[in-house]
C-alpha cells in the first residue's frame, strides 16, 4: 500500500484546507440563491439546525472514519470491514466527486471569465439588466468559450493536487484563504453601507414561517450537506491525512463554523447590495451572474470591486475544486497504486469529458440545454450528485458508523489528540436522528421530486 500518502503539516494547515473545500461556490452561489428563492430568515433557520444536528455529526463521522484508517473513500472502509459490501460506500463517493466536479468546473470557468471581464473595466458603466442578461448568455451559450473556461479551471485545479497534501493543496489553501477571507469582508463592508442595505438585513432577517414549504426544509439538508462537502468521503479523505495527535472535534467544529459563518456573511454582502439596486431577491441560479453585475457601477471604485468579487468567486471555487478532484485521485492512489502525477492527469481528463455536457446546457447545444424537461444537463447534475447522492451518502456513513463500525471505536478516535464533548449525544445523533431525518427528507424529495 502506498506508504508515501502524505500528511498535512499541522492541523491549522488541515482547517484552511477543509475549511477551503467547504467553503466555495456553494456558500457565495447556491445559499443566497438558495435563500432568496425560499423567502429569507425562516430558511436560514432551518439550514442552521441541519448544520448543527446533521452537518457537524456527519463531519465528525467522515473524520473519524479517515484519520482512523489513513485511507480515502474506498479504502477506509476496506480496511475496516474488508470483504463487505461497504467500499462500495466509498465507491459512490467517489463517482459523486466527478459528478458535481465536472457541473461545479462549467460555473467555476464562468468566474474566470466574469473576473477578466472585471479586469478590463466591463462593470464599472452602467449596465441595464437586459445587457447583463445578454452577457450572461452569450458566455454561456457559447459552446467553445464554456468548455474552454471549464478545462481552463480543472488544469488549474490539477496543478495544485498533483503538488500533494502539504507541498499543494495546503500550500495553495495557505495562501487563498486569507485572500479570500480579506476579499470577502471588503465586499460585505461595501455592501452593508450601501442606501437600502437595510431591506436587504430585513430580508435575510425575517422569520416568515408561512414561506416555510417542504421543498425548502428539503432544500436546506441538501444545502447544508453541499456546503460542509459532505456525504461523499471528501472529509474521510480529508481525514486521512491528520496526524494522530491533531484534535479533530475542534478542527470540526472550526470549520462547521467558518463554512456556515461565511455562507451568512455571503448573504450580507448580496442581499443588501442587491435591494440597493432595487434588484429582486429571487434572482434563482444567475443571480451572481446577472443581477450583481448591474450593480457594481452603482458604487463608488465599482470596478474594482467588481474585480474583488470575481476574484473571490474564482478563488472560492478553486478551494473547493481541489477536494473534489483529491477524493477521486486519493482513489487511484491508494487503492490502484497510480503515481500522483499520473492519477491527477487521467482523472482530469475524464472530468472533463462529462463537464462537456454541462458546459453544453446553456444553449451551447439544445439537446443538453433541454433535456430532462428542462433542467438541462447541469441543472440535472446539481440534483442528482449535488444533493441525491450526498444525502444517500450521508445516510450510508451514519449507518456504517453507528451500526457497523460502532459509536465506541470513532469516540475513541475522535478522543485521540481531542475531547468529543457530549459523545452521548453525538452518538445518538450518528445512529437515530440524522439516518432517519435524511431518509425521510429523501424519500419525501423523491416522491414530490421537489430537490432543487
Ligand atoms: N462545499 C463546496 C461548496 O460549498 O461549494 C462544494 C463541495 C466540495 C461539495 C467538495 C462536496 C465536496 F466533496
Amino acid at each position: 500500500m502506498s506508504v508515501n500518502r502524505g500528511k498535512w503539516s499541522s492541523d491549522f494547515g488541515f482547517i484552511l484546507a477543509a475549511a477551503g473545500s467547504a467553503i466555495g461556490l456553494g456558500n457565495i452561489w447556491r445559499f443566497p440563491y438558495t435563500v432568496g428563492q425560499y423567502g429569507g430568515g425562516a430558511f436560514i433557520l432551518v439550514y442552521l439546525a441541519f448544520v448543527a444536528l446533521i452537518g457537524i455529526p456527519v463531519l465528525l463521522a467522515e473524520l473519524s472514519v479517515g484519520r482512523s484508517t489513513e485511507r480515502s473513500a474506498v479504502g477506509a472502509f476496506k480496511k475496516l470491514v474488508p470483504n463487505s459490501w461497504w467500499p462500495a460506500v466509498g465507491g459512490l463517493g467517489v463517482l459523486c466527486g466527478f459528478g458535481i466536479l465536472s457541473f461545479y468546473s462549467v460555473i467555476a470557468g464562468w468566474t474566470l471569465r466574469y473576473f477578466y471581464m472585471a479586469l478590463g473595466g466591463r462593470f464599472g458603466d452602467a449596465m441595464t439588466s437586459d445587457e447583463s442578461t445578454q452577457i450572461f448568455t452569450e458566455l454561456t451559450a457559447n459552446p467553445t468559450a464554456a468548455i474552454l473556461l471549464a478545462a481552463a479551471f480543472l488544469v488549474l485545479t490539477a496543478l495544485v493536487v498533483r503538488g500533494g497534501i502539504s507541498g499543494g493543496i495546503e500550500r495553495a489553501a495557505r495562501v487563498l484563504m486569507p485572500v479570500f477571507l480579506v476579499i470577502l469582508l471588503l465586499l460585505v463592508g461595501r455592501s452593508v453601507t450601501l442606501d437600502g442595505a437595510s431591506e436587504g438585513f430585513a430580508f435575510l432577517f425575517a422569520f416568515d414561517f408561512s414561506k416555510l414549504s417542504a421543498a425548502a426544509v428539503v432544500s436546506a439538508l441538501g444545502q447544508a450537506l453541499f456546503s460542509m462537502s459532505l456525504g461523499m468521503g471528501a472529509m474521510i479523505t480529508y481525514g486521512s491525512y491528520l496526524n494522530r495527535d491533531d484534535n479533530v472535534p475542534k478542527a470540526a467544529v472550526t470549520v462547521a463554523f467558518f463554512d456556515t459563518g461565511l455562507a451568512m456573511i455571503a448573504g450580507l454582502m448580496i442581499f443588501p447590495a442587491l435591494f440597493h439596486a432595487g434588484a429582486s431577491p429571487t434572482g434563482g441560479p444567475s443571480l451572481i451572474f446577472i443581477v450583481m453585475a448591474t450593480i457594481f457601477n452603482t458604487m463608488p471604485f465599482g470596478s474594482m470591486f467588481a474585480i474583488a468579487f470575481y476574484g473571490l468567486l474564482a478563488i472560492a471555487a478553486l478551494t473547493s475544486t481541489i477536494s473534489l478532484l483529491e477524493v477521486i485521485v486519493a482513489y487511484f492512489v491508494d487503492e490502484r497504486e497510480w503515481s500522483r502525477e499520473r492519477a491527477t492527469w487521467v482523472v482530469t481528463a475524464a472530468c472533463f469529458a462529462l463537464a462537456v455536457p454541462s458546459a453544453l446546457s446553456f444553449g451551447g447545444s439544445a439537446f443538453f440545454t433541454n433535456m430532462f424537461g428542462g433542467t438541462g444537463f447541469l441543472g440535472m447534475a446539481n440534483i442528482v450528485f449535488g444533493n441525491y447522492f450526498l444525502s444517500i451518502g450521508a445516510v450510508l456513513i451514519c449507518v456504517f458508523v453507528g451500526w457497523k463500525w460502532g459509536i465506541g471505536n470513532a469516540v475513541a478516535e475522535l478522543n485521540r489528540g481531542g475531547n468529543l464533548r457530549a459523545a452521548a449525544v453525538w452518538g445518538a445523533l450518528v445512529r437515530y436522528v440524522c439516518p432517519v431525518a435524511v431518509a425521510i427528507v429523501l424519500i419525501y424529495a423523491a416522491f414530490t421530486g421537489n430537490y432543487l
